[in-house]
């Protein structure tokens, strides 16, 4: 949960999603209008296309018949270029002459005379033209070279007087029929003989485009302002969250501030009048000893037991709270004379208990702070002795390491504990339910699950149930 609302992260976030948005609307809409300009291309060769073929089923059919005769009229006088066939002119029985009428010269023809019907700008042309009319421009000669080098179409846009043209050229090979006419030029079966060229005007192929594009600019701009739209709503969903969620996390501070200062006032407050029952109880004792029955004796006992687990424990919330204020003071350590420290504070205990102790064979270099380090073995010792019971005959310190943690384990052979429970063990303030005649504060697990945690590492607990347990903490190798 976020406590403090940093400005800038959030509308830098949404800035950008809404940048990455923008940049695929602007991807989609050119990829659309590319699209929609290949489409007015692949129309306008597809109406090329259409008109090349209708010419060339044309002039087959009139190359079948090897030309064809006509009624030579002003319009229609003998070709010339076919001079060098014999009998291009003949006379029928009636008188009239006719004469042969070649493919090229037919559909020039029709072009000429029915222009107004037959729209597209047609040619036939060759780079070796027998009439001069159908010699190449330059456009042409480029595309028949391609012809030459094994193509079989070529097709550029050109712009012809200010307007745009697809122009299209298909190969013409020499065919068997062909040859009754062309063979003399020095032409074989298969020879490019030329090509067939339409040129189809894109006006009105880029008036229809014109007009898809600008539905494509309407709807992609759309697009871009609801997204827009939704990435703004969804942003100012998320900062009113994260305002509820600051001060959440404030309201929250605040209160554990007013618990930490209510357990500071209590923990100081109480901690006076304890030592002064704990002296004065003594006083009593002393002073009184031959005044007091053995009943008032033992109840001075009772009373100086009780006032010492107060203080142990007003104690031990002190420790609590400065474990969670304090910062921690890391430093190389080395964990055997830390253990042997605390080793040595427990010395008399051990022996009249008749304990073991064992300390771990090898350790690495431990980077962590000292006294928190101190606290937890100690704590853990503690607990051990304290609730470990008359069967608690050793404790032992393991060690074992991996890339990230230290990993510690203490374990002891006293009182089972239940195995559900050895974990619950660390929740605050809960003490051994197995044990409640013992004396001594819960808080101890509570201060070393804190200061573990402010080593970045965990802790658990684990019983086999039978005999005593075994308390791990690791201690991160990143401080
Ligand atoms: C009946 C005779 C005849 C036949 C058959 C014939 N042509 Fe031609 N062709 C001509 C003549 C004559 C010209 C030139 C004069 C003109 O344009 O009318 C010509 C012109 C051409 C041209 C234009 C370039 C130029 O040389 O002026 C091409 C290309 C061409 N013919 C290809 C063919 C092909 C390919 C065939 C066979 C499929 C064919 N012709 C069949 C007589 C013929």
């Amino acid at each position: 949960m976020p406590d403090t609302y940093k400005p800038g992260v959030l509308e830098g976030r949404y800035l950008v999603i809404a940048l990455i948005w923008a940049v695929l609307c602007c991807i989609s809409a050119y990829w659309n209008i590319t699209t929609e300009k290949e489409k007015t291309l692949q129309l306008a060769q597809k109406e090329a296309l259409t008109i090349l073929d209708k010419d060339q089923a044309l002039r087959f059919w009139a190359t079948d018949h090897e030309g064809f005769y006509v009624p030579v009229t002003e319009e229609t006088p003998p070709n010339t270029y076919l001079s060098h066939i014999p009998e291009r002119d003949i006379v029928t029985p009636s008188g009239k002459q006719l004469t042969l009428m070649n493919p090229a010269y037919m559909l020039r023809q029709v072009m000429n005379h029915y222009s107004n019907l037959y729209s597209a700008n047609c040619n036939i042309t060759s780079l070796k033209a027998l009439n001069p009319i159908n010699t190449p421009d330059e456009w042409e000669v480029k595309a028949l070279h391609t012809f030459n080098n094994g193509n079989n179409e070529y097709a550029e846009v050109q712009q012809i007087e200010g307007q745009q043209f697809l122009r299209f050229m298909r190969v013409m090979y020499t065919q068997p029929g062909c040859l009754k006419c062309h063979a003399h030029q020095g032409y074989n079966l298969g020879d490019v003989r030329g090509g067939l060229s339409v040129s189809v005007s894109l006006a009105p192929y880029r008036e229809m485009e014109k007009r898809s594009i600008q539905k494509l600019q309407i709807s992609h701009t759309f697009f871009l302002f609801s997204g827009f739209g939704v990435i703004f709503f969804i942003y100012h969903r998320s900062r009113k969250r994260i305002f509820e969620q600051v001060d959440a996390a404030k309201n929250l501070r605040e209160e554990s501030e007013k618990i930490k200062l209510f357990a500071y006032s209590v923990a100081h407050d109480l901690k006076n009048p304890v030592i002064a029952i704990h002296g004065l109880t003594k006083l009593l004792k002393r002073q009184y000893k031959d005044t007091l029955n053995d009943k008032g004796l033992n109840y001075c006992d009772k009373i100086t037991q009780s006032a010492a687990e107060i203080e142990n424990f007003v104690e031990q919330i002190n420790v609590y709270i400065s474990a969670k204020e304090h910062p921690l003071v890391i430093e190389e350590l080395d964990f055997l004379q830390l253990c042997q420290t605390v080793r040595n504070e427990y010395t008399s205990q051990l022996q009249t208990r008749n304990i073991h102790w064992s300390n771990p064979s090898q350790v690495s270099i431990i980077r962590a702070d000292r006294i928190a380090l101190l606290r937890i073995i100690r704590n853990f010792i503690d607990n051990a002795l304290k609730y470990g019971g008359e069967s608690l005959s050793r404790i032992e310190i393991t060690y074992q390491e991996t890339d990230d943690f230290h990993t510690i384990c203490v374990l002891n052979d006293g009182n089972a504990i239940p195995p559900d429970d050895c974990q619950k063990l660390f929740a605050h303030f809960k003490r051994s339910p197995t044990d409640t005649t013992v004396e001594g504060a819960g808080l101890g697990l509570a201060i070393i699950s804190e200061l573990v945690q402010l080593h970045n590492g965990e802790t658990w607990g684990w019983s086999d149930g039978r005999i005593g347990a075994s308390f791990y903490f690791t201690i991160s190798k990143k401080l």
